[in-house]
């Protein structure tokens, strides 16, 4: 099996992060997947950024939770990246799941609940995926766990992965506790310990984020399921060279 490729945020080193250039841009090249944050809007709408307020990826200031979707479309986050993506929308969920539709590729939703408390976000989320009928390619993540809890309330068959950062020693027994067909892991975490220890607990492996030939190399060396990466031109050509 191939290590699956994942554009993080989109294509996010050639285009702005979490918006529907990066996410061409991503299919042109050839990237299995996406991953892209969610976050909720005043008026509960999921709109797709990486930070709580949208102070660094757009003409604005403020946090998301104040903002109505309408508000939003006001902004333009394009420009802080190139003034060629000038007046590049922050996408809504609905977006990336219409634009999917002809495309099929993996979807990694991460929902963005470690911070601000949203409402129902998990329901509301699922509700778009089911709606598009994309939830045998989406594979949700959170850093928060009760999110993971709430996902496997809602339905038990949703994939979810446990996503952290953080060393610790019951890495693969927690996981599976919560009920995560996967681990998607910061990359100075992997080590072929985890690996091995992951496969016996019967968890994927998945790693964020590596844009490094070096890096990416390792993460496909360890046979891992997916890597996430701001180059996925440059993990597919390092994957080519090693996986035929
Ligand atoms: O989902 C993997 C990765 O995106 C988690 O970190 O901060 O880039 O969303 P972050
Ligand atoms: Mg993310």
């Amino acid at each position: 099996m191939k290590t699956i490729v994942y554009a993080h945020r989109g294509a996010s080193k050639q285009a702005p992060e979490n918006t529907m250039p990066a996410f061409d841009l991503a299919y042109q090249i050839g990237a299995d997947g996406i991953e892209t944050d969610v976050q909720l809007t005043k008026d509960q709408v999921p709109v797709l950024i990486h930070d709580e307020t949208v102070n660094r990826t757009t003409d604005g200031v403020g946090f998301i939770e104040d903002y109505t979707y309408n508000e939003l479309q006001t902004l333009d986050a394009g420009s802080w990246f190139s003034l060629y993506y000038r007046d590049t929308k922050i996408p809504t969920l609905e977006d990336l799941l219409a634009w999917n539709q002809d495309k099929h590729l993996l979807l990694n939703i991460e929902l963005k609940t470690n911070v601000i408390h949203y409402e129902d976000i998990e329901q509301i989320v699922w509700e778009k995926v089911k709606r598009y009928d994309m939830i045998n390619q989406t594979v949700f993540s959170s850093f928060l766990d009760e999110s993971l809890v709430k996902l496997r309330d809602i339905n038990q068959d949703i994939s979810y992965a446990f996503l952290t950062g953080r060393k610790r020693k019951d890495l693969c027994r927690y996981g599976k506790h919560l009920g995560a067909k996967g681990l998607h892991i910061k990359y100075r975490l992997l080590n072929q310990q985890l690996v091995e220890e992951a496969k016996k607990h019967q968890l994927y492996v998945a790693v964020y984020t590596v844009n490094h030939p070096m890096a990416i190399r390792k993460v496909i060396n360890h046979r891992c399921h997916a890597l996430f990466s701001d180059t996925p031109d440059i993990a597919i050509h390092v994957r080519n060279q090693i996986q035929r």
